[in-house]
């Protein structure tokens, strides 16, 4: 392994199902209100896959425009790590299917960290490239949460909607590796999990306990509280080891999951409200597709640029969390 190896993020893609569906239309099923989910999360629209939509195809649809992005072929893919939490079936990992579905030859398997696995896929990928496991890698964060939502349970059904994000790793040797601070990629990851908050939020059943898949349960006030503080203080950890200010980061791309937690975070660590990307109104909690999405809509709207520093922050079930700072493109 050379020390020189630069891990680069060159490439994004996405893709929402067409069903969009408002407060209004949930507010016809249940007891609740545009004004209570907008007061309370930010959330005004989401988006469903109809029943026969898998969550590969929208990884697959969102890969697709992330590799032509990045001007390579599905052959030029070494790895393909998607992260779901609703993958098409209990096996095989959702990956294989998508690789089967690009037309590739990829190692490919499937990462569990709910809504925090976007973040643990680029960090696994990366140290796999890295180590020697090939030259690219594609990361697909794509979840259905619609197909595991309790539509009795008020509480959470409003928060979640479906979609799939994509990104392109590469792996290329320090082009300006003595040009001070010049350094291109993944420049500071950190994942954690506490398995001690695992009740907090989960399913209430399962493969091995229940041979069903159960739905979504959480306790929303201590998982707010939780996200608050690991996804300021995860980033945090991410500056000082990147050697970092909270003013170099030039987008802060957090977790989708309540516009109050954007919010408090940034109070909390003194992130500049201008700098954060928030898709949260038009495409509620997609879990591991909800950072890649948010990516997407800000770099097609030429708000992020080639060279722009960003972090990324993210926290679910489990409880697993991190954050990652990284300097997106290449060197022209
Ligand atoms: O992706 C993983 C990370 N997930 C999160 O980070 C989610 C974290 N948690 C949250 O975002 C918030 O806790 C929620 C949005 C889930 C809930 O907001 P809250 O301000 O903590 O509300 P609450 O649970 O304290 O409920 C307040 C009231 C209750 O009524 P009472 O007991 O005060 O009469 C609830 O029954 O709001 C009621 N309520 C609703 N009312 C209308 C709960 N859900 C709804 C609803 N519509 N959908």
């Amino acid at each position: 392994m050379s020390s020189n190896n630069q891990i680069l993020l060159t490439s994004v893609g996405s893709y929402l199902p067409k069903k969009k569906i408002s407060n209004d239309n949930l507010a016809k099923i249940m007891d609740t209100s545009d004004e209570w989910i907008k007061k309370r999360t930010g959330i005004k629209f989401r988006h469903f896959v109809e029943d026969n939509e898998l969550t590969s195809d929208m990884g697959t649809n969102a890969a697709e425009q992330a590799i032509l992005n990045a001007r390579l072929k599905a052959n030029d893919i070494d790895l393909i790590i998607v992260a779901t939490t609703t993958p098409d079936n209990t096996f095989p990992s959702t990956a294989s299917k998508i690789q089967r579905n690009i037309g590739c030859k990829a190692i490919s398997f499937d990462v569990q960290a709910v809504c925090a696995g976007f973040v643990y896929a680029i960090s696994i990928g990366a140290s796999m490239l890295k180590d020697g496991y090939g030259d690219k890698c594609l990361i697909v964060g794509a979840d259905s949460m619609s197909k595991i939502l309790d539509w009795n349970d008020r509480s959470t059904a409003v928060l979640f909607g479906d979609g799939a994000g994509a990104v392109i790793l590469e792996k290329t040797t320090a082009v300006n590796e003595f040009v001070h601070n010049d350094k291109w990629g993944i420049l500071a990851t950190k994942i954690f999990t506490n398995g001690e908050y695992y009740d907090l939020l989960n399913t209430d059943g399962g493969v091995s306990k229940s041979k069903s898949t159960g739905f979504l349960r959480m306790n929303g006030k201590e998982i707010f509280k939780h996200a608050v503080e690991k996804l300021s203080s995860s980033l945090l950890m991410c500056l000082e080891v990147s050697n970092m200010d909270i003013r170099d980061i030039d987008w802060f791309i957090p977790h989708q999951a309540n516009q109050r937690i954007i919010d408090a975070v940034s109070n909390k660590i003194k992130i500049p409200q201008e700098k954060i990307i928030s898709t949260i109104s038009i495409h509620g909690n997609t879990s591991a597709a909800s950072i890649p999405l948010a990516l997407d809509v800000a770099t097609k709207k030429g708000n992020i640029k080639n060279g722009n520093i960003l972090a990324l922050q993210a926290i679910g079930g489990g409880l697993s969390w991190g954050s990652l700072i990284l300097k997106i493109g290449k060197p022209s």
